[in-house]
């Protein structure tokens, strides 16, 4: 039962690779440069381009089970090639974006070309993840020991990618999940101002919150070399869920048997990232 892993060097594919591996599962690694790849030595790694689709027919050769990275603009080329080497089940890798009707496009058509196949699927909608805490905080921290925000009481329950890999793993690995549709979200809905002290828990260090406006928070983002567009859009969201719970899911409990991990936990597997 091989088992291709696209986005295998990504946040979550590494966690979904370590876990097949753990489980004895025969996996193939996908990647734009197998030099770079560090992946585990059990692990069969390709080369290959998710927008280019004749690269994935040698990794899809003789394989039954699909993680798919999401990448729209050749995703029905991709799951054809995948039915067509004999793939009989895509798990997708996608965004509860979806399913609060906020996707632009993006995941949506992934989900559509595993469907269009009439092989099992299922979609695994991750919520905001707590990796983004890295690009947006781990340069304040690191040099400031503190995190700006706009918006402290926009609520999010930002997600371990440990337990977005740990569903996605499940679904590739056990049956009963074909036509599923997974939510996976943290634990519990935290405000912006209480996710940095459970992230300071985590760190072991002091991390002050310091209120800004729109436009200063902007600029900081711009600084830490985030397009416009992307700011523009991570403030707009965060705008959107001030003092609104945000959804959370017992995705992890139902299907792994445990919690899913706060982001304490998270800063803690972190702490030297944020060193
Ligand atoms: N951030 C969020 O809050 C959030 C929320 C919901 C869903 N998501 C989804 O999760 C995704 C990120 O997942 P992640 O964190 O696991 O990944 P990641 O850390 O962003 O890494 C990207 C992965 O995708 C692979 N990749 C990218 N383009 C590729 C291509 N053209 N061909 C082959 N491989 C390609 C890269 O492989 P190589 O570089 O090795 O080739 C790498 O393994 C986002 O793109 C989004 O769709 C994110």
């Amino acid at each position: 039962m091989t088992i291709l892993i696209t986005g295998a060097t990504g946040s979550v594919g590494r966690h979904v690779v370590d876990l097949l591996v753990a489980a004895g599962a025969p996996v193939r690694a996908l990647t734009r440069t197998p030099a770079a790849a560090q992946l585990p030595p059990a692990v069969e790694v390709f080369e290959g381009d998710l927008l280019r689709p004749d690269s994935l027919v040698p990794a899809l050769a003789g394989v039954e089970r699909l993680y798919l990275f999401p990448e729209p603009a050749t995703a029905r080329e991709v799951a054809d090639r995948a039915k067509r080497a004999g793939v009989e089940r895509i798990v997708v890798l996608s965004s509860d974006a979806v399913t609060e009707g906020s996707d632009p496009g993006h995941h949506r058509p992934v989900e559509e070309a595993a469907e269009s196949t009439g092989l099992g699927w299922t979609h695994v909608r991750p919520g905001e993840f707590a990796v983004n805490k890295l690009s947006l905080w781990q340069r304040s921290i690191r040099e400031e020991g503190v995190v700006r925000a706009a918006y402290p009481t926009a609520v999010g329950a930002p997600v371990h990618e440990a337990d977005v890999a740990a569903v996605a793993a499940a679904a590739l690995l056990e049956d009963g999940h074909a036509g599923a549709v997974h939510r996976v979200s943290g634990p519990s809905a935290l405000a912006v101002r209480d996710q940095v002290a459970a992230l300071a828990t985590g760190l072991g260090r002091a991390v002050r919150l310091v209120e800004v406006g729109h436009d200063e928070a902007r600029k900081d983002m711009l600084r830490d070399g985030f397009p416009e567009y992307v700011a523009d859009y991570i403030l707009a969201f965060q705008a959107q869920w001030v003092d609104r719970p945000a959804p959370v899911h017992d995705t992890v409990r139902r299907l792994i048997g445990r919690p899913a991990h706060d982001l304490t936990r998270w800063a803690a597997d972190h702490r030297r990232d944020f060193l």
